[in-house]
């Protein structure tokens, strides 16, 4: 069963609405030509309505970096899966490392998110990933198994179907230090071989899983060359045109 890659830009906390917009026609430029690959952006919330306005009738897709799981309510500072739906998202990041190691969302939260996330119709980018520590302590595996178990609990097969997962090394994330080709494809095999004993096999082969952390122009291509590579999920080169042009017309 063929995955579709998946490239995936995301803007964390830049851009202005105007170079936001500006960025955005960059990026619908770049796919122009790129019938075999999907192409998503996250821009940051202020900016989501202008992009989804810009991609319009395109095949770049918009998300969310984050969202709560209730349609609406008293959650101030959150924003709903529905409202992002609204503004023309598709698809939101949930778990990103940063939302875990500076706003110390569990994998609970994470959890409740996704859950939300998919109810409303929105696919899910579960983010997980190991720090320095857990992988000098010979932990990663176990680190990652129990934030893809955790992570998916009381989501069954049918929804985990729509989730796309991505492997975020948190030494990796913008220190530019990538993992190595064989680091990333070790933990993507481990995660599909979890997801395989979670549901079952043919489910974990549909599943993609993305690679992030310091993905560039000049290691793109060996990272995709890898077998359980079924993407990038990308922070600092996701902000130039030019590089993020490269990087989603990987070889
Ligand atoms: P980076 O960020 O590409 O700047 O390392 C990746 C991410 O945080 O998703």
């Amino acid at each position: 069963m063929a995955r579709r890659p998946l490239i995936a830009g995301n803007w964390k906390m830049h851009l202005t609405v105007p170079e936001a917009e500006r960025l955005a026609t960059a990026v619908v430029a770049s796919c122009a030509d790129l019938p075999d690959r999907e192409v998503m952006i996250a821009p940051p919330f202020t900016a989501l309505a202008a992009v989804a306005e810009v991609v319009r009738n395109t095949p770049v897709l918009i998300a969310g970096q984050n969202a709560a799981w209730e349609k609406q309510g008293a959650f101030t500072g959150e924003i709903s899966p529905v409202m992002l739906r609204e503004v023309g998202a598709s698809m939101v990041i949930i778990g990103h490392s940063e939302r875990r190691h500076i706003f110390g969302e569990s994998n609970q939260m994470v959890n409740r998110r996704l859950r939300g996330a998919l109810q409303f119709g929105l696919i899910p980018v579960l983010c997980v990933g190991e720090t320095l520590a857990d992988r000098e302590e010979g932990k990663a595996m176990p680190i990652l198994e129990q934030q893809v178990r955790e992570g998916l609990a009381e989501v069954d097969a049918e929804a985990a179907a729509r989730v796309v997962i991505a492997y975020e090394p948190v030494w990796a994330i913008g220190t530019g230090r990538t993992a190595t080709g064989a680091q990333a494809q070790e933990a993507h095999a481990f995660i599909r071989n979890v997801l395989a004993r979670v549901y079952e096999k043919k489910l974990a082969d549909e599943i993609r899983i993305l690679y992030g952390g310091s993905v560039k122009p000049e290691n793109i291509d060996s990272l995709m060359a890898e077998p359980d590579i079924d993407g990038a999920l990308v922070g600092g080169a996701a902000l130039q045109s030019e590089s993020f042009d490269r990087i989603v017309h990987f070889l």
